[in-house]
């Protein structure tokens, strides 16, 4: 029987098929399928090359010497918060966003602050020419760092580059979608190709102790493109999303081996790079427009730490026979579901409306603790009464109409109390050491049973009571 020389690979799963179809058998996408050659074996697979016999390593007990601390911390303190206290040594990260986002930026003052604290560091781009990061360095104020920059897409000469450095501590690859292998014959940027690159680099890693930090481009569906297999291979993956309108940019830990998950930093782009903003809330809250109806304030937890952000909602009559349901930063279904709440249980009748929902300063929450804020929302701006002006909001709502509580009660309610915030609903349930029902410190506690209690209140025109 001839041998069969080339295959198909799906650009997004990596399931491999003997011919080329329009959409991938396993993970049901379309337009995926590559043709790839044979042997170009996926990682490496077995090959018809002589084998070689393979080196034992020495296997060694649990406990042992640590020669160095295992954390580097970059000093930057919104990039430490994310990775969990600073680059873990010899492990490998995935970096990813939308072109544009700033990560080259990020990176590159990472890079430099380390260096300047005598780490050598290592900058190798594939994507861009020497002069244009040296015109980054330069816009940015870090000309003088001793950052050692390379511009490459070879993994063996890379490779080769690298174990020429004397005890490098971090090394940054700009893009793993520029990368190359002698040994594969697919394009770059093919699943392939950046798996067996990012998996040569991440051998380097685990040998050499250098933290290695993999740039990730992001289709427009918010996948790292292609190489979804490399988000499995590598010790933490942390997505840096924002949006072209707004200056905040946010760095998210998807995955974390060595810290927690869902953790955030918040930066601001400015004309000088991207700045740490330690108090997100304020810059959430910054452009409020206290006096009009359909905005609330929502005391959310994003990973270890509060973060106070304005629900925007505007709710008018529909020409239409389906009504609008529009949601930004936030997941419709929820809303669905809480439109279907106040039908059911609170007598407001939506369903002749639009229904326009948006999260302030361009974040988006996962959390359900903002079903309450955003029924606040939503019925002040169906009444046409603006919700007062120093009060927060946060609790679940379930379908019976109840209010639920949720984690972290005094954290959100000191953030709150920080930032001049009076008064505060949320669930009556679980009421938490220090902040019982009533006047707590400067905060008026107004606990809720049931999302019909707020209602009714709202609808009265006198939510301060
Ligand atoms: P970049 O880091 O190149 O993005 P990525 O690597 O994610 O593709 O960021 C480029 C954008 O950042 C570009 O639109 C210009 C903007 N920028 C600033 O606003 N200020 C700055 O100081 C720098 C260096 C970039
Ligand atoms: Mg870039």
């Amino acid at each position: 029987m001839a041998k069969r020389t080339t295959r198909f690979v799906c650009q997004t799963c990596g399931a491999v098929a003997p011919r080329w179809s329009g959409k991938c058998e396993s993970c049901g996408e379309w337009n995926t399928l590559v043709e790839e050659s044979e042997g170009s074996g996926v990682g490496g697979g077995p090959s018809k090359k002589k084998p070689v016999r393979g080196r034992a390593v020495s296997l060694v007990s649990l406990s042992g010497e640590i020669a160095e601390a295992p954390r580097l911390p970059t000093g930057n303190s919104e990039f430490d918060r994310v990775t969990g206290g600073g680059l873990v040594r010899g492990s490998a990260l995935l970096v990813g966003g939308d072109p544009g986002i700033g990560k080259s930026t990020l990176l590159l003052q990472v890079s430099a602050r380390l260096a300047a604290q005598g780490n050598t560091v290592v900058y190798i781009s594939g994507e861009e020419a020497i002069a244009q990061i040296r015109l980054r360095a330069e816009r940015l104020g870090l000309a003088g760092a001793p950052v050692a920059l390379g511009a490459e897409t070879n993994v063996e000469d890379i490779l080769s580059t690298l174990d020429a450095v004397d005890n490098p501590r971090l090394v940054i690859i700009d893009s793993v979608q520029t990368l190359w292998t002698a040994q594969i014959e697919s394009a770059p940027g093919t699943v392939s190709q950046v798996r067996a690159s990012s998996q040569s680099l991440i051998r380097f890693a685990k040998s050499s102790g250098a933290a290695v930090i993999l740039v990730g481009h992001v289709t427009k569906d918010g996948q790292i493109a292609g190489p979804r297999v490399v988000e499995h291979m590598v010790d933490a993956v942390l997505y840096f999303q924002g949006d072209g309108a707004h200056q905040f940019r946010i760095l998210r830990t998807v995955k974390n081996r060595f810290g927690p998950t869902d953790e955030i930093g918040v930066f601001e782009m400015t004309g000088s790079g991207l700045s740490e903003v330690a108090n997100p809330s304020e810059l959430f809250l910054g452009e409020r427009d206290a006096k009009a109806p359909g905005a609330s304030v929502f005391a959310g937890i994003e990973g270890t730490r509060p973060i106070l952000v304005e629900i925007q909602a505007l709710v008018t009559p529909s020409a239409l026979g389906t009504p609008r349901r529009a949601v930004l930063g936030w997941d419709s279904n929820r809303l669905a579901m809480v439109l279907a709440v106040l039908e059911a249980h609170c007598g407001v009748r939506l369903g002749g409306h639009d229904v326009y929902l948006n999260v302030a300063g361009g974040l988006k929450i996962a959390e359900t603790g903002a079903d309450l804020a955003v029924a606040a929302a939503l019925v002040s701006s169906m009444t046409g009464v603006a919700l007062s002006v120093d009060s927060v909001y946060f609790g679940e709502i379930s379908l019976s109409g109840a209010i639920r509580p949720v984690a972290q009660t005094v954290q959100r309610l000191k953030e709150a109390e920080k930032l001049g915030f009076t008064q505060a609903f949320f669930p009556g349930a679980g009421a938490e050491a220090g902040y019982g029902a009533g006047e707590t410190g400067s905060m008026k506690i107004s606990q809720l049973k049931a999302l019909s209690d707020l209602v009714v209140r709202l609808a009265a025109g006198t939510p301060e009571t």
